[in-house]
């Protein structure tokens, strides 16, 4: 009856679970969740050893808890594909005392469109003790995307997932007018990242609508190969590798019976972005030195090429204002057959003092995170003028 009345789980030991079990099963549906109110766990679940798990995991049948009402008023499981035509009605069961329920994020939005998030609606959410029931009246091609529940176990203070009891489906609702689902931005900028693969949304209205992807300027076609670019018509255009040619403005377009849209325009800036946080090693010119010596310490980093590395030393002399000089470099070196980017900063200490005596930390970031690393420099007293 009420949108208030979702329960919308976030909970660690749930998601542990789910990750377990995702990765046994591939046919795990969407694991959408829409972020909102946290519900408190008391009683965590003991990690139990793979092997236990695995166990359990294949006895745990997975059971549908989702139908749909067809038009004479049966109810019948969803297929994980529906295609409705706008203006429609949807109403999707899931049986279960406590269900909880993901779907577009748009139909909770406040503004007219969010027709969730209106209690006066006929569209939304509708527990009814045994069963809860979620409503879209006089859909439009927006609701399009996926719609999935799944049972809670609740006690006197916490609910939990179950998760043998869900269900899922995709829905488009085609709207003859909209082959795309409408965004909220004409632009929208994706940061084409070296670590990830980037997904371009261009959500179709139509799984019928063919769809290809357009490079803005110069005008040309990027064709789908099926590795480096692929499309799904749930998922969108999915570019696999960034590569700085793919950077620049793209765009889908979709063609059905003669129609032919364009998509939301995608700004993709390629971001060089490290794969893992930098591995630093540290070397004093020497472990000891005379009073009166200058000695320096020498911070790598051998990573990947076109990373920015930042350093930032921590010294004994530091809090009294020693003056120190950091030069830094980066250069390309060979180290395995490959090419790899060697980032170093060197810390100079000038005639050293009794007060440089102790631990040298430097500290290497990037993106990813940073590592610190430390070494020790002893400051031995002055030798005697004989030595010079
Ligand atoms: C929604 O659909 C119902 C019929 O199912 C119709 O009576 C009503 O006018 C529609 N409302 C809008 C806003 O289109
Ligand atoms: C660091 O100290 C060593 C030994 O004294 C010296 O050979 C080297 O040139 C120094 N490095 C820099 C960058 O000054």
């Amino acid at each position: 009856m009420r949108p208030g009345l979702v329960f919308v789980l976030v909970c660690l030991s749930v998601f542990l679970l789910e990750f377990a079990e995702c990765q046994k099963d591939a046919n795990t549906k969407s694991k959408k969740q829409n972020a909102g109110g946290k519900v408190k766990l008391t009683n965590k679940k003991p990690k139990s050893k793979p092997k236990v798990k695995k166990v359990a995991a294949k006895k745990l049948a997975r059971i549908s808890i989702m139908t749909q009402l067809l038009q004479q008023g049966r109810f019948q499981k969803p297929s994980d594909t529906l295609v409705i035509a706008a203006g429609e009605n949807l109403l999707l069961r899931c049986k279960g005392k406590h269900i909880s329920w993901a779907y577009p994020s748009y139909l909770d939005e406040e503004n007219d469109d969010g027709r969730f998030s209106k209690m006066t609606a006929d569209s939304g959410i509708n527990h009814r003790g045994r069963f809860s029931q979620l409503t879209v009246a006089n859909s439009t091609g927006a609701d399009t995307g996926e719609y999935s529940c799944w049972a809670l176990d609740c006690d006197a203070e916490t609910c939990r997932r179950d998760d043998s009891k869900t269900g899922s489906t995709y829905v488009f609702f085609t709207d003859p007018r909209e082959l795309f689902v409408p965004a909220n931005d004409y632009y929208m900028a994706i940061q084409l990242r070296t670590d990830r693969p980037t997904r371009l949304p261009c959500q179709v209205t139509n799984p019928l609508a063919k769809v290809s992807l357009h490079r803005e300027y110069p005008p040309e076609l990027i064709p789908e190969d099926g590795k480096l670019i692929t499309f799904d018509v749930k998922k969108g255009f999915v570019i696999h590798k960034a590569l700085p040619l793919f950077g620049g403005t793209l765009y889908c377009v979709a063609s059905y019976q003669g129609l032919r849209q364009s998509s939301t325009k995608y700004l993709l800036i390629f971001t060089y972005y490290p794969s893992a946080r930098p591995a630093a090693t540290i070397e004093a010119s020497s472990s000891s030195v005379h009073a009166g010596v200058n000695f320096n310490l020498t911070c790598t980093v051998l990573g990947e090429t076109n990373i920015d590395v930042d350093f930032t030393w921590e010294f004994p002399g530091q809090q009294l204002g020693r003056p120190t000089y950091t030069v830094e470099s980066q250069q390309s070196v060979y180290a395995g057959g490959q090419a790899v980017q060697s980032s170093q900063s060197v810390l100079l200490v000038d005639e050293a003092r009794p007060i440089d005596d102790g631990l040298y930390t430097c500290t290497a970031q990037n993106q990813q995170g940073a590592t610190s690393v430390s070494t020790r420099v002893n400051v031995l007293p002055r030798t005697g003028p004989g030595r010079q």
